[in-house]
């Protein structure tokens, strides 16, 4: 205890810095009820897990340099746990929430509370739970509103909404994943897309279930778009309008003008959307539908919502009447490659890239599709009677039965994990060429261990095993910049020639590139755990996903705490 004339300073110092000062955090507490709540979508209801009955689910709203505290509470029969996803967790890896790599789940009945501050980080952000496909229904908004005094970089919008992208099956989605499992074929796929909980128009009952955006003339407006959808990257664009892209996973971009964007899952992108100032039509349509490349099948619906500039009340226009924006054909790789070739960091004296220009630690991971044998006794509906699995370096990851920080924190990760997963593909192959005959992957639980503050390099290598497709790349405790990205197999001589080591876009999610690569550069400073798959939930299922063991430093701010009281047990 200090003295009381330290005390007194250090009373008057917080009183200084409340009245005068931008740094007065906050503590935002939430509380989340995990509990079934009766749905009705395209003509049925149905039962579906939600947080505190919402669908999609309460959005968390916080400023930069704010403590988050959210209680959550299980109601339901199956077991829980909530991912921010995006969130830097730095130092705070026991809140991270994927389940069975930071935590054991929240069980029936349990509760878990999440504490963690957000620093350094700014923009749209999610939250979804991590075990199984409990997503599907579990997920919402995480804004970040910049400190208190700080501004945009940008003109300040007139309103902020979240638009939310997701997938709605009728059937019950842990029946889908569970029966895909179990015969090894693809799931099914699901029914409908929805802007913000909302299918649109699609069904004949469904015309009063349409997400309308309504608005005022010449105005700007922006828009948090999340694609909460599971398996399906998005063209999104909205008639006769056009949108600026200004963040990209709540990091600021370089201001760029599109009529169509692509967003994969996982990604959140802020635009903002300039309205008309004398519309020659009071409605438009906005129209969301997937990029598509894999040999699968998948969902070819569109899901339709409205931009209405008239006052609400005011009779229902047919969609059928109206212009639908022209979106990209489904396998239009080249207009994704456009697109996303188009981020650049904002990279100014408030907002910098600070891109890793030397590599510590170099790392090449082919991603993609493969297979196990089918058990004998049964018939399998995956490739060739096998049963469809995904992997990186052909390690197809195996959930533990205990979570990996946990174990490895009481010194007992020698019993759920081996740390020799491969840095490099064991055996190199033509990864874009003809299939090769063999496409069984290996199952284990294996991390890569790297020190503190290691700077790494990562090439992602999709591979045509099984079909050629993009992978939503995502990384836990970490935004990464992308430094390069192309087609076929990444040539190590050449390739690099060409990156972008000034103003690479920086994100916790990047597309790779169907039948090409992206190169990946982070800096290792947050000691944990920490989960990196593909955000397709089916791949995510079948074990398209490893995890980096990332050291403690020497300084005791490099080290991560020991676990709360409250954290889950298995
Ligand atoms: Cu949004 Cu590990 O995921």
């Amino acid at each position: 205890m200090s003295s009381s004339p330290g005390s007194a300073i250090a009373v008057s110092l917080v009183f200084s810095l409340l009245f005068f000062g931008h740094s007065a955090a906050v503590t935002r507490n939430y509380k989340f009820d995990i509990r079934l709540q009766n749905v009705t979508r395209l003509c049925s209801t149905k039962s579906i897990i939600t947080v505190n009955g919402k669908f999609p689910g309460p959005r968390i709203v916080a400023r930069e340099g704010d403590r988050v505290v959210i209680k959550v509470v299980n109601h339901v029969p199956n077991n829980a746990s909530i991912h921010w996803h995006g969130i830097r967790q730095l130092r705070s890896g026991w809140y991270d929430g994927p389940s069975y790599i930071t935590q054991c789940p929240i069980q029936t009945g349990q509760s878990y509370t999440y504490n963690f501050s957000i620093i350094g980080q700014r923009g749209t952000l999610w939250w979804h739970a991590h075990i199984s496909w409990l997503r599907a229904t579990l997920h919402g908004p995480f804004i970040i509103l910049p400190a208190k005094g700080a501004s945009y970089p940008f003109p300040k919008p007139h309103r902020e909404v979240p638009v939310i992208f997701g997938e709605w099956w009728k059937a019950d989605t842990e029946a889908v994943i569970s029966q895909a499992l179990q015969t090894g074929g693809g799931p099914n796929v699901s029914d409908s897309y929805t802007i913000n909980g909302l299918p649109g128009p699609s069904a004949n009952c469904s015309a009063n279930e349409t997400f309308k955006l309504r608005v005022k003339p010449g105005k700007t407006y922006l828009l948090r778009l999340i694609n909460a959808a599971l398996n399906d990257d998005l063209f999104f664009s909205i008639a006769n309008h056009t949108v600026t892209i200004v963040e990209a996973d709540a990091l600021y971009v370089k201001p760029f003008t599109t009529d169509v964007l692509v967003i994969a899952p996982g990604q959140t992108t802020n635009v903002l959307l300039h309205t008309k100032l004398n519309p020659t039509k009071m409605t438009f349509v906005m129209a969301a539908r997937p990029y598509f490349t894999g040999q699968g099948t998948f969902d070819n619906n569109t899901v339709f919502g409205l931009l209405e500039y008239k006052t609400p009340g005011a009779s229902n226009p047919s969609i059928l009447n109206l212009q639908i924006p022209t979106l990209p054909p489904i396998n239009g790789t080249s207009a994704v490659a456009n697109f996303s070739n188009r981020f650049r960091s904002l990279a100014s004296a408030q907002f910098p890239a600070n891109v890793p220009q030397q590599v510590d630690k170099k790392f090449f991971f082919t991603v993609g599709l493969g297979s196990n044998p089918c058990p004998k006794n049964q018939t399998c509906q995956g490739p060739n009677g096998s049963k469809f699995a995904a992997s990186i370096n052909n390690i197809s990851f195996v959930n533990p039965t205990i979570a990996i920080l946990q174990s490895y924190f009481s010194g007992q990760a020698g019993k759920v994990v081996t740390t020799n997963f491969p840095a490099f593909p064991l055996i190199p192959f033509n990864y874009t060429g003809p299939p090769p005959n063999n496409t069984l992957v290996i199952n284990g639980t294996k991390v890569l261990v790297v020190p503190f503050n290691t700077t790494v390099e990562v090439i992602l290598q999709d591979t045509s095993i099984l079909g050629a497709e993009s992978h939503p790349f995502h990384l836990h405790g970490h935004n990464f910049f992308v430094v390069g990205q192309g087609f076929g197999n990444f040539d190590p001589n050449k390739d690099p020639q060409s990156f972008n080591l000034v103003d690479p876009v920086e994100r916790n999610t990047i597309g790779v590139p169907s039948g090409g690569w992206a190169a990946i550069r982070f800096r290792t400073d947050n000691p944990g755990v920490w989960f990196m798959h593909c955000h397709f939930e089916v791949h995510l299922s079948w074990g398209l996903k490893m995890a980096w063991l990332v050291l403690d430093g020497e300084l005791p701010n490099q080290k991560l705490p020991p676990p709360p009281s409250d954290l889950p047990k298995c």
